[in-house]
């Protein structure tokens, strides 16, 4: 270590995928990268660095690529137990929905989380996320939504602000109240929905527990009438929304998303083209999640050539949830959004950087490669980035900095 050095941090023999334009990975070839407090400070090819190739810390990126730490901006990572029991009645003949309808689902989740103790909690979710963030994940949004009543709802976000210490990267926490309507509410859901109003969602937010508020829209959750009260809600405690958004049916709800300015509208295989007209001028993110499409064995695709059309920005997410996409690799949701979707490899690495970022209102803060930013960053074993996309169960990362800081949790 050498006080008065020019950077705390370089980077160097290495090239950079800044993910900085609309197209494209925004590539610089044999380039240097250099951190000063926490920040990104310089980068650019390294012939141009100012100052000499000096610096408290200098990393040899071996030929690799560094990419701005990936963002899963859609999961339900906490929760307790698992339905590997659901998925073999699914796999001989049941459906989702059916099984939802019978109280089984997402309320035999709720049924296990709230019987889990906080640390038990921490415990199994930390597996989860230690996964995530071996593959280079630097910020993770987690949703509650298992809980549905406050001291569960409560349990289920502190662990989420817990994990982001014991995995070192950044948490963004989702209020989803509004996943599901417990038993004790059954046949009552517009008094449920005024009990979130009135009493869980401002205390949660008041204990600083609550960074957004999603909620799921669907024939077999709740009504375009209940979501809309829901958000008017938000809107006056000052958060943000997102939604759970024509996942299994058209409910207008890229539409109703567009009309609350949501940060995302999640999922939208069914989304009409009004929907995404109407997200294209509220600069909502359409989040794909493509995981839940494979697991569901869904046949409807998003429609991925009318948000081109109308050049809505395009995330994807892991939706790691134990009903619908029991997933912890943001890698493999590369490859599926290209495979399943017709997504290219740069839209999708964007979709997991620059427009994830966005979709969780850090576009200021991290997802691309640019002076000012959060040093966020991973390091990739490859030869070129669409090899992110391309491979599948394979990790190339080989290192992960969250603010300019080796992240202890990384492989
Ligand atoms: O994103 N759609 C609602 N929530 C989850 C499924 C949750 C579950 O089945 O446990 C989803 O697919
Ligand atoms: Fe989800």
């Amino acid at each position: 270590m050498h006080a008065g050095e020019p950077w705390d941090a370089l980077w160097l023999n290495l090239h950079l995928a800044t993910l900085e334009l609309e197209r494209g990975y925004g590539e610089i070839r044999d380039a240097a990268l250099a951190v000063r407090d926490g920040r990104i400070a310089w980068l650019g090819p390294r012939q141009e660095l100012p100052g000499g190739e000096r610096a408290q810390i200098v990393y040899d990126g071996r030929g690799g690529w560094l990419t701005p730490g990936l963002i899963d901006c859609h999961t339900h990572l906490v929760y307790a137990g698992n339905r590997a029991e659901e998925f073999e009645r699914r796999l001989a003949g049941e459906a989702y929905e059916d099984i939802a309808r019978s109280g089984g689902g997402i309320m035999a989740t709720v049924r296990a989380t709230r019987e889990a103790s906080e640390d038990e909690l921490l415990r199994q979710s930390a597996v989860r996320l230690r996964h995530l963030a071996g593959e280079g994940v630097t910020t993770v949004e987690i949703k509650s939504g298992y809980g549905l009543t406050i001291e569960s709802e409560r349990k289920m976000l502190r662990v989420a602000r817990r994990l982001g210490e014991v995995c070192d990267l950044r948490v963004c926490t989702s209020f989803l109240g509004a996943h599901a309507l417990p038993s004790e509410y059954a046949g009552r859901g517009d008094d449920y929905i005024e009990r979130l109003c009135a009493e869980m969602l401002p205390a949660l937010a008041a204990e600083g527990l609550v960074d957004a508020v999603d909620a799921y829209c669907e024939r077999i959750a709740f009504s375009p009438k209940q979501v809309e009260r829901l958000f008017a809600r938000a809107r006056e405690l000052g958060l943000p929304v997102r939604l759970h958004a024509d996942q299994l049916s058209d409910c207008g709800g890229g539409a109703l998303a567009a009309r609350h300015a949501a940060l995302s509208a999640d999922h939208l295989e069914y989304s009409s083209e009004d929907s995404i007209r109407a997200m294209a001028r509220s600069g909502t993110v359409a989040v794909l999640l493509p995981g839940a499409f494979y697991f569901l064995r869904e046949a409807r695709r998003p429609p991925l050539p009318a948000l081109r059309a109308h050049r809505v920005p395009i995330a994807m997410a892991s939706d790691c949830n134990p009903g619908t996409s029991p997933c912890t690799s943001l890698l493999l949701m590369l490859n599926m959004a290209c495979t399943l979707f017709g997504l290219t490899p740069a839209e999708a690495l964007a979709g997991v950087t620059r427009n994830a970022a966005r979709a969780l209102g850090l576009q200021r803060e991290a997802g691309r490669l640019a002076a000012g930013l959060q040093a966020d960053l991973a390091l990739w074993d490859v030869r070129h980035p669409a090899e992110l996309a391309y491979a599948f169960g394979a990790n190339p990362c080989s290192g992960r900095w969250r603010a300019g800081r080796l992240a202890s949790s990384g492989r």
